[in-house]
């Protein structure tokens, strides 16, 4: 399966200095990340607000690595397409977000990004169950979205397991994320506990050594 490969690390780019985002996405793909972890938020479904789909046209420049765009975004069925258009490689959308999940993933990936689907820690793990043969991306909030540099809520690996298995059960390949309060100390939990694509923020961004370095450090953590 899938998750015995060694797991991805997705750095989020939300600790990282806004006005140096480039030289953030240069200095995370020099150190072997993965995918960018592009955290949008509207000031609505998350009490902050970060950038729109101008600033995934221009990070799309900026690197060749995979764009994973975190639409915490109300009625994302709106945006769907211009993300992609933006140059979005996986395109997660909110459980909660839309009364139209379905139609919404099917949208994404009409217009060629990988759909992904996600929850708040407070929403049910059964909610994204039934829409797991429809994604190439699953991803456990344990944190509540909107900041980054939160505690880890310890309730969330259920929940990774509960996805992992559900996913096993059917024979998917969708890549199971988990993104939140992820440090180089708890990292290999979450991996043993499914995830095959891990997020971090603050650990990476306000690390004392710089990114390049925790970016390394993380890829220690979690080698299998
Ligand atoms: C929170 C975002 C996360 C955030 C994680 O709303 O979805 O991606 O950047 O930051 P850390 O790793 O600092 O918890
Ligand atoms: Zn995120």
């Amino acid at each position: 399966m899938g998750h015995d490969a060694s797991p991805k690390l997705a750095p989020s780019i939300l600790s990282a200095d806004f006005a140096r985002l480039g030289d953030a996405v240069a200095a995370i793909e020099r150190a072997g990340a993965d995918w960018v972890h592009v955290d949008v938020m509207d000031g609505h479904f998350v009490p902050n607000l970060t950038f729109g789909p101008k600033m995934v046209d221009d990070l799309r420049k900026a690197t060749s690595l995979p764009l994973d765009v975190h639409l915490m975004i109300e009625r994302p069925e709106d945006w769907v397409a211009r993300y992609a258009e933006a140059g979005a490689a996986y395109l997660t959308i909110h459980v909660e977000a839309t009364r139209d999940v379905p139609g919404t993933l099917r949208a994404i990936r009409t217009a060629g990004a990988r759909p992904g689907i996600t929850l708040n820690p407070e929403t049910p793990v059964e909610s994204v169950l039934p829409h797991l043969d429809e994604v190439d991306l699953a991803l456990v909030m344990s944190v509540h979205p909107g900041f980054g540099g939160q505690a880890f809520i310890e309730s969330s690996l259920a929940k990774v397991a509960a996805v992992r298995a559900a996913l096993d059960a059917r024979r998917l390949r969708a890549d199971l994320e988990v993104d939140g309060g992820i440090k180089l100390d708890n990292a290999a939990r979450v991996v043993a506990a499914g995830a095959t694509v891990i997020v971090a923020g603050s650990a990476i961004f306000e690390d004392a050594e710089g990114p390049v370095r925790a970016t390394e450090k993380f890829r220690m953590a979690v080698r299998r």
